[in-house]
């Protein structure tokens, strides 16, 4: 009984879907070594936040939480707090350095050495930095066990070898890696068996699905063999890089019963100064084809991107022509970012010479568009035989 009272573990996620996939499994991983996830800190033995290191604004909002976590540590002296994922992989001796209350520091490819960490903690072993797992080459599996409910992530590959200029991606998730076929359809399989209903396909790029592995195999061909298991269930993705995205995906997204049509494809910056700048590998016009052609080929679907203000170099005519081209392609959403210079990136040795007030002005001048946008959206909806009237 005492055992299982000091066994009790508070697991806090930031940032993106991947995250939160990874703190699930996490969670499984501790339940089955005998620990309880409880839904507060101040009842916990151990602390965990899985944190993202994708803006700064992210990274300091996990220094104001873990600071909160001093009082506790002194009322409970065996409190393990540890800080995974992202920015344990980033900011590794700076955590340690300023924050001498964390105990360990795990990456996102090391999660299941987090339920032997702790113990060797509570032995006595002293402080814990465990990083090495970015340059794994294998995906861990996800058992399952426990799952209820009717939404999944499924992570079908992981990392990143794009190196756009401003991502620091690539150095915390190291290289792109992809789990067999076999792999993905069985964890699927047991999941809509489980009544999963909504499942969703993870991956930092999911177009390049396949890469590296011993079986021929790419992501629209991967889409066709789990259409066909899906039964009811319905398959969304997240996320597709442009110069990776084809025809052939948008007929797959057209043709197979059990996919969402949604498209998330972000665009970065309407400026192809920028995007060079930005090591993204398309153009504006190549942008402008595809989302034409998704819109042509996959009827009512739905889509949405990224956007970055901001950006070193970004002039007034280069957000303008950002602003043009979102006015231009009515996106379903658009989630707009000021860019934050990020340590190992290429964009961290360029100068950051837009303001942040200037950030800020494009920033909110982009959101009332997209706002707009949405607002007329709704509008047309809400008016039935609008779209069939001349
Ligand atoms: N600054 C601002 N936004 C960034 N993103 C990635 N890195 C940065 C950065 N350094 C945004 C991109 C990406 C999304 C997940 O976060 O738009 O698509
Ligand atoms: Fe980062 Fe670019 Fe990779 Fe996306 S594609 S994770 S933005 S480096």
């Amino acid at each position: 009984m005492l055992k299982k009272m000091n066994k009790k573990v508070f697991i806090r996620s930031f940032g993106c879907q991947m995250n939160e996939h990874d703190s699930a499994r996490l969670k499984d991983l501790l339940i089955e070594r005998g620990y309880a996830i409880c839904g507060s800190p101040e009842d916990a033995n151990a602390v965990i936040f899985n944190t993202c290191s994708v803006r700064k604004h992210a990274e300091d909002r996990v220094y104001g939480k873990v600071g909160t976590l001093g009082e506790f540590k002194i009322k409970k002296p065996g409190l393990i707090i540890g800080i995974i994922g992202c920015m344990a992989e980033a900011r590794r001796d700076e955590i340690f350095r300023k924050l001498p209350i964390v105990d360990f520091l795990c990456g996102p490819a090391d999660l299941d050495r987090i339920p032997d960490i702790i113990d060797k903690i509570k032995n006595g072993a002293g402080r814990i930095m465990y990083l090495e797992g970015y340059k794994s080459k294998i995906i861990p599996a996800f058992s399952r066990k426990r799952f209820t409910g009717k939404t999944a992530y499924v992570k079908i590959m992981e990392g990143c070898d794009n190196f756009c200029s401003y991502c620091i991606v690539p150095y915390v998730r190291g290289r792109e890696r992809s789990r067999a076929s076999k792999e993905i359809l069985e964890e699927i399989g047991l999941l809509i068996k489980k009544g999963a209903k909504d499942i969703t396909l993870l991956g930092q790029n999911v177009n390049s699905y396949g890469k590296g592995l011993q079986e021929k195999i790419n992501f629209v061909a991967l889409l066709k063999k789990i259409d066909k298991i899906a039964r009811s269930a319905k398959i969304s993705f997240f996320t597709s890089h442009p110069k990776d995205a084809s025809l052939e995906l948008f007929k797959a997204m057209r043709d197979l019963k059990s996919i969402v049509n949604i498209l998330h494809l972000p665009i970065q910056s309407g400026s192809d100064k920028i995007l060079k700048r930005m090591n993204r590998k398309y153009t504006v016009a190549k942008y402008k084809k595809l989302a034409l052609d998704y819109r042509k080929i996959v009827k009512g679907g739905n889509l949405s991107g990224d956007i970055i203000v901001g950006f070193p170099g970004e002039t007034e005519k280069d957000f303008n022509d950002t602003f043009n081209i979102v006015k231009k392609l009515q996106f379903d959403a658009a989630y707009i970012f000021k860019y934050s210079p990020r340590p190992f990136t290429k964009a961290a040795g360029f100068k950051d010479d837009v303001t942040l007030k200037e950030k800020e002005r494009r920033h909110t001048l982009l959101l009332d568009l997209q706002r707009n946008i949405l607002s007329n959206k709704k509008l047309l909806c809400s008016r039935p035989g609008l779209e069939h009237s001349n």
